[in-house]
């Protein structure tokens, strides 16, 4: 666990209420997976007072190949957000982490289909170039873990889809869709991927609503599916257990804290019942 004073190098907008933030943590670059996530803190003030968590988006090497930077990218929705928006490269953030666990193993299939909604594209930069074998993490070399890899991403209204060109560029095969039809399909991200008819395994990331809609896909195709959770937490570290989700035990269900037992959860084990 570390937990420092990041420099930010970048910070540039994205999309509406969407930024990418760029700060240097080279310890926490070195060892953060794809799936897992950081807290980060305005410096300087108690308000807010707790930090708030944020999945990797990509590291940054330097210029001898060595994790030297930390991207997140973060919409803004509230206090912590909205004042994040306003720090500028130069100045700083307390960062803290390694946090979570990474996305499942999900073996050398054919193709790995990613599914995103609202801002919960933000952990699959990171997971494509892990399995295109383009970028190691946590100290792995590179390692081509599947052919294949498509993103279906589902936002409100076009203004608000954010990394498209990233993901392309990183060789993923990328479907949008959105609520009022500004961009790509209109209706629903998990309807377009229905449309296109069965694929390998999947992992999504977004609003409970689409995770369930998602999950019970996945159960009718009988393919494997993850999903990391967004759930609001306050400490991240397994203390105060304002993250807990249901999961299905042999006895029936018990409550897992998703900070560290997630926030990645195989769908199937998930109990959707009390979220939607
Ligand atoms: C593991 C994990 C990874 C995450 N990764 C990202 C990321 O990469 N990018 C990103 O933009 N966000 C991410 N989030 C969500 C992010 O933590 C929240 O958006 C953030 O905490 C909001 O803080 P705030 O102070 O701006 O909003 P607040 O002032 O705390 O809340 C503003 C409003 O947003 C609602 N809200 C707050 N947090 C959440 C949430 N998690 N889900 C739904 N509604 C919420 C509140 O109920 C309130 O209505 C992640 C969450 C988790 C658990
Ligand atoms: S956020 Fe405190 S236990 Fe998970």
């Amino acid at each position: 666990m570390f937990h420092r004073t990041a420099r930010v190098t970048e910070h540039v907008q994205l999309a509406e209420r969407t930024f990418r933030v760029r700060f240097e943590c080279p310890e926490l670059a070195a060892v953060i997976r794809p799936g897992q996530f950081v807290m980060l803190r305005l410096p300087n003030t108690t308000d807010p007072l707790l930090g708030r968590p944020f999945a990797l988006y990509d590291t940054v090497l330097d210029g001898s190949g060595k994790p030297l930077a930390i991207d997140v990218v973060y919409l803004v929705v509230g206090k912590m957000t909205g004042r994040l928006a306003e720090v500028r490269a130069g100045e700083s953030l307390e960062v803290w982490g390694l946090l979570g666990k990474s996305f499942l193993d999900v073996g050398y299939p054919e193709r790995v289909t990613f599914v995103a909604g609202g801002i919960g594209q933000t952990p699959f930069l990171a997971y494509a170039r892990e399995l295109l074998g383009t970028r190691g993490f946590g100290g792995d070399p590179p390692r081509v873990r599947t052919k294949k890899v498509v993103l279906y991403y589902g936002v409100r209204t076009a203004s608000l889809a954010a990394g498209v060109e990233d993901f392309r560029a990183a060789g993923v095969e990328v479907h949008l869709a959105s609520d009022d039809g500004s961009l790509g399909t209109k209706g629903f991200v998990t309807q377009l991927l229905e449309s296109h008819g069965p694929t390998g395994p999947l992992v999504g990331c977004g609003p409970e609503p689409m995770l369930h809609a998602l999950a019970k896909l996945a159960a009718k195709w009988k393919v494997p599916c993850q999903v990391s959770l967004e759930t609001p937490m306050a400490c991240g570290v397994g203390i105060c257990f304002s993250c807990v989700t249901k999961v299905q035990t042999p006895d029936g269900w018990d409550y897992k804290r998703v900070c560290i037992d997630g926030p990645v959860f195989d769908a199937a084990q998930l109990v959707w019942d009390h979220k939607t």
